[in-house]
């Protein structure tokens, strides 16, 4: 049975995905903070993913990578690039020096964040990211790029949209992945024989989606759960406010937090 490493295995997208993942599998639960909850297949390893040597050590003899830790919320840059830049630097690298084959690379909508939502964008749109968050997630994007030409690793860079039981208003209508699909994302980065590197977004089957997704569905997804169901439920509601940057941009609240540009730049581009 094939070992898999989940860093940030403690946070909320670890928790939702492990138990889909872990019948199959020997998870290697990493995180800065205590896991407690480890099951039978499941070893827990508290490590930084600042510190490289930790990172070789937890990964020799894995089959996969599947890195989730970071910073996730929009806190100074300082911070940003510890998490999601450097950090993200060291995981690649320690899969390289580890031997270890795959990477899956949780990034995030918000690297797209700054396009109005009537747009339909594709895995080779030019990105706009709309806070310190999105712009140092694209750079574990980037990094995946790298590492797959560089080094020969096979690597998935999902822009993950919201993870949830189910969407929560009516942005995330559009952006809401169940985490049975992400799990089927996560088990084509691991396992798809062709994967180099290619980026998708995470997003279940939503008829008001962003994004063409059209790179997922190449490489054989198939999303069996849609927001849809839940929109009748959101959509009466209290409408957003009309003017409001955050709700005409993919990002929405973080993309309006410290704005001050010129909100008409948002449709030209
Ligand atoms: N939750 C979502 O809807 C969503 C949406 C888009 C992208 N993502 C991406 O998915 C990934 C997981 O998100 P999440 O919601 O589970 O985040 P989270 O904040 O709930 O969990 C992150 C986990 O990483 C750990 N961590 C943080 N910094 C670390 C470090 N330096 N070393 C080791 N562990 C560290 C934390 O302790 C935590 O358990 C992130 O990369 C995030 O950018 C999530």
């Amino acid at each position: 049975m094939e070992t898999i490493v989940i860093t940030g295995a403690g946070g909320h997208v670890g928790t939702a995905i492990r138990p889909l993942l872990r019948d199959r599998r020997r998870l290697v639960l990493l995180d800065r903070a205590a896991i407690s909850d480890a099951g039978a297949q499941e070893t827990a390893i508290v490590a930084d993913i600042g510190d490289e040597k930790a990172l070789i050590q937890a990964f020799r003899g894995a089959a996969g990578v599947i890195h989730l830790a970071g910073c996730t919320t929009e806190e100074p840059i300082e911070q940003q690039i510890a998490g999601n830049v450097q950090g993200a630097w060291n995981v690649f690298a320690a899969a390289k020096e580890a031997g270890v084959p795959r990477v899956v690379f949780t990034s995030s909508h918000h690297v797209v964040g700054h396009y109005p939502r009537y747009r339909r964008l594709g895995s080779e749109a030019i990105l706009r990211p709309d806070s310190r968050y999105g712009l140092t997630k694209a750079f574990g994007e980037q990094c995946g790029a790298f590492f797959a030409d560089q080094a020969g690793l096979r690597v998935l860079a999902i822009r993950v949209g919201f993870v949830g039981e189910k969407p929560i208003d009516r942005r995330r209508l559009s952006i809401w992945i169940s985490p049975r699909d992400l799990t089927q994302l996560i088990e084509i980065g691991l396992a798809h024989p062709d994967l180099r590197y290619a980026l998708v977004y995470g997003v279940s089957n939503n008829a008001r989606g962003f994004f063409d997704n059209g790179a997922a569905f190449a490489l054989g997804y198939r999303p069996q759960d849609s927001a849809d169901e839940h929109a009748a439920a959101i959509l009466s509601g209290p409408p957003e406010n009309p003017d409001a940057l955050g709700s005409r941009v993919i990002g929405g609240a973080m993309a309006q937090q410290g704005f001050s540009g010129d909100p008409a730049r948002i449709d030209e581009w």
